[in-house]
């Protein structure tokens, strides 16, 4: 394979789309967000598309743009907090890329989350938003751990960045 894409997972405002941009510079990459790709086909914005069509509809979209991207090459993909979670995902994707799950504390989450005035998250809307982050965490941990975890706290997006890289071009192939 020759230019594999590079897929980043992880919890909500775990950093995925600042980094994902910026390795997407430093690679010569292509950038896509897969919200970003279901909110432009879609017409509608994440939180919208939750409270008008469900989150079925929402999962059923993040499918069909797991089968699509999972066919390219020279893509870093950033993908929603639960998108590499579905087995069927996780095979489209994982077929032609690497992996990699950013990592950060539920406090670091809620500050991102709350700092993050463009894009809201629906299940986060919670009177207690840092006890909802560490239940989800927890619901999902054993998910994500199976993926190779990128720590992030007290980096910069840049530091995070130049630590992926120097693991994808250690082992471009892997
Ligand atoms: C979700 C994460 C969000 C978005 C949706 C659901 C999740 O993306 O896909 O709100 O279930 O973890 P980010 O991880 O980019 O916030």
């Amino acid at each position: 394979m020759s230019r594999p894409n590079i897929i980043l997972t992880g919890f909500m405002a775990t950093g995925k789309t600042t980094v994902g941009k910026l390795l997407a510079e430093k690679l010569g990459y292509a950038y896509v967000d897969t919200d970003e790709l279901i909110v432009e086909r879609s017409g509608q914005t994440v939180a919208g598309i939750f409270r008008e069509k469900g989150e079925a509809a929402f999962r059923e979209m993040e499918a069909a743009v797991s089968r699509e991207l999972g066919d390219k090459e020279g893509l870093v993909i950033s993908t929603g907090g639960q998108l590499m979670l579905d087995a069927a995902n996780a095979a489209a994707l994982s077929r032609r890329g690497r992996v990699f799950c950013l990592v950060a504390t539920p406090k670091e989450i809620l500050q991102r989350v709350q700092n993050d005035k463009d894009v809201k998250r629906p299940l986060l809307e919670a009177p207690n938003p840092i006890q909802r982050i560490v239940e989800l965490m927890q619901q999902r941990e054993e998910y994500y751990s199976r993926f190779p975890q990128m720590v992030t706290s007290r980096k910069t997006p840049e530091e995070v960045t130049r630590n992926l890289i120097d693991i994808f071009q250690a082992k471009p192939d892997m």
